[in-house]
């Protein structure tokens, strides 16, 4: 089950509603169907007896930083396990101990029965991973199946486990938690400062600034500055920071990004 959810990318090109994504790859997957973020009654409505899982990303990165409601999540968990019909969560933007939690979904508490996860899995090499409860795999996994021809690969295999070895030694997760209040306490102070800031919505170092003057304008300009920030549309200026970033990092930010946000007053 496909999800744009207003049209926004929930997830892997296939299943996104962006048609940013979707164009170049159509044709697409057919059987997909789309139902709207954090509304729980869309999705009921799109569920028919053939609907085999829904996906969606546990807080929306590309769509322009979108948590999931509590609720949203728990009534969605609720529908498939009395359907029979997979949760799949995308978490390869949000996971990685990126709010605080090693995957995002453990903030509210919902498991899925699928998940999907990459970016910092490999720290740089490149890798991801599809991961599946023991149900699942029972159920759908054989020996001799067909994988892929790098799939868990010597190479990767030791970068991912040297990358969860470095989580545990650095203290990655208790890192983020204190780290991302002060970033949040920052990026509220530059929200009210300036009136064409209009929110900030997010969670840890996954973090969207709405802004009514243009994002990739405001990027250009940062990136000139020195400070690397990205967008999610034209309206929310998307701040991903590393996760090893500092408190003096963030003031450094704070301050770069108030220089660049002064020119456009
Ligand atoms: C949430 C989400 N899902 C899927 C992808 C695609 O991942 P990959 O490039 O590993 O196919 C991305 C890429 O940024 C993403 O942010």
């Amino acid at each position: 089950m496909r999800q744009s959810f207003h049209g926004r990318t929930i997830g892997a090109l296939s299943v996104t509603g962006n048609a940013h994504y979707q164009e170049p790859f159509e044709p697409l997957m057919d059987g997909v169907r789309f139902a709207d973020f954090n509304d729980v009654e869309s999705v009921k409505a799109q569920v028919t007896d053939k609907t085999c899982a829904i996906i969606m990303e546990t807080i929306q990165g590309e769509s322009g930083i979108h948590p999931a409601d509590r609720a949203f999540l728990e009534g969605v968990r609720a529908l498939c396990d009395e359907k029979d019909i997979l949760l799949i969560l995308d978490e390869i933007q949000c996971g990685m101990g990126r709010t605080g939690q090693m995957y995002a979904w453990q903030n509210f508490g919902v498991k899925p029965d699928i998940m999907t996860t990459a970016k910092a899995l490999g720290c740089g090499v490149p890798v991801g991973a599809f991961l599946m409860t023991e149900r699942v795999a029972q159920k759908s996994l054989a020996p001799g199946d067909h994988g892929t021809t790098y799939g868990g690969n010597p190479f990767v295999g030791a970068a991912v486990s040297k990358v969860f070895d470095l989580y545990e030694q650095m203290h990655i997760l208790e890192h983020v938690g204190e780290v991302s209040v002060y970033l949040e306490q920052k990026l509220d102070e530059i929200v009210d400062k300036y009136d064409f800031l209009k929110q900030r919505r997010g969670m840890g170092l996954m973090q969207g600034i709405v802004t009514e003057k243009s994002s990739s304008e405001i990027a250009a300009k940062a990136l000139d500055a020195g400070l690397v920030v990205i967008t999610a549309g034209a309206d929310v200026i998307r701040i991903l920071p590393p996760l090893v970033i500092t408190k003096d990092n963030v003031d450094e930010m704070a301050e770069k990004l108030i220089g660049v946000l002064d020119a456009f007053l």
